[in-house]
């Protein structure tokens, strides 16, 4: 049977996946630093506005809305125009983290109270009627909190994201296998799972990918070479380097 997917725009990903993440799932996106896990979660987020008309919300715990915005123009999106569309919301959790002052329709007050930015998130999801969400990124989330408030926090955010129905993306640091994590049961707990990495190649780095696992769908498990252009994420044709 042919189920609902979102698909994320990113040119051949969704054929990896069969046609786009099935509706309603939330995807974990870890990789190491500047593998291009914000820049995932933002061509999904633009594309499912701009091409798919799903309205989304994207929770920054890192970088501070305005940078965002700046740094994607580059990639000729409008971030600001779409906002003002009622298409994207930013919901600023970065600025009050840092201790900076935030000038953002949406901001978070008290960053390191899981229950009351749960609460944000539903009434602008439910503001702009939300299709997609995005957190970048779920360490973030758990910074100056303890092991069983990490793991609270987890299970709450996974609760709130099955209620409202949106399909998500979260973001997170690539964790070693081994090594013990909080975090770790993101992985189990997310229904989709992508791998991005930097892997040298003479002297150089390269990008790639690869779908570990995306349940209530066939994937290919083949790493993916890609590239970040000024368009963004740009799978490579062909096989692996
Ligand atoms: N306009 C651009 N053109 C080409 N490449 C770019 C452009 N902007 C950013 N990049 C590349 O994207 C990388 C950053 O991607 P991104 O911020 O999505 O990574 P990340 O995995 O979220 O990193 P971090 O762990 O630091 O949050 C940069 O390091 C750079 O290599
Ligand atoms: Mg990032």
């Amino acid at each position: 049977m042919d189920i609902d997917r979102a698909k994320t725009g990113i040119k051949r990903f969704d054929d990896i996946i069969d046609g786009g993440i099935p509706k309603g799932n939330t995807v974990l996106v870890s990789g190491g630093p500047g593998t291009g896990k914000t820049l995932f979660g933002w061509q999904f987020l633009y594309n499912g506005a701009k091409e798919y008309g799903e309205p989304g919300i994207f929770i920054t715990m890192e970088e501070r809305p305005n940078d965002l915005r700046k740094n994607l123009s580059e990639f000729g999106w409008n971030i600001r125009k779409l906002e003002d569309d009622g298409l994207i919301a930013i919901i600023d959790a970065a600025s009050p983290k840092i201790g900076l002052p935030s000038r953002e329709r949406y901001v978070e007050e008290r960053p390191f109270d899981i229950d009351s930015l749960m609460y944000k998130v539903h009434t602008v999801a439910n503001e702009i009627d939300a299709k997609r969400l995005v957190v970048d990124s779920i360490p973030a989330l758990g910074f100056k909190l303890d092991d069983t408030q990490i793991r609270d926090s987890i299970y709450k955010l996974n609760a709130l994201l099955l209620e409202i129905g949106c399909t998500s993306i979260l973001t997170s640091e690539k964790m070693d296998p081994g090594v013990s994590s909080n975090f770790k049961i993101a992985e189990y707990i997310a229904h989709g799972l992508i791998n991005l990495e930097l892997v040298r190649k003479v002297n150089e780095l390269k990008r790639s990918g690869v779908v570990v696992k995306m349940r209530g769908t066939n994937h290919s498990m083949k790493i993916f070479p890609f590239e970040i252009t000024d368009k963004g994420i740009v799978l490579l044709a062909g096989e692996l380097y």
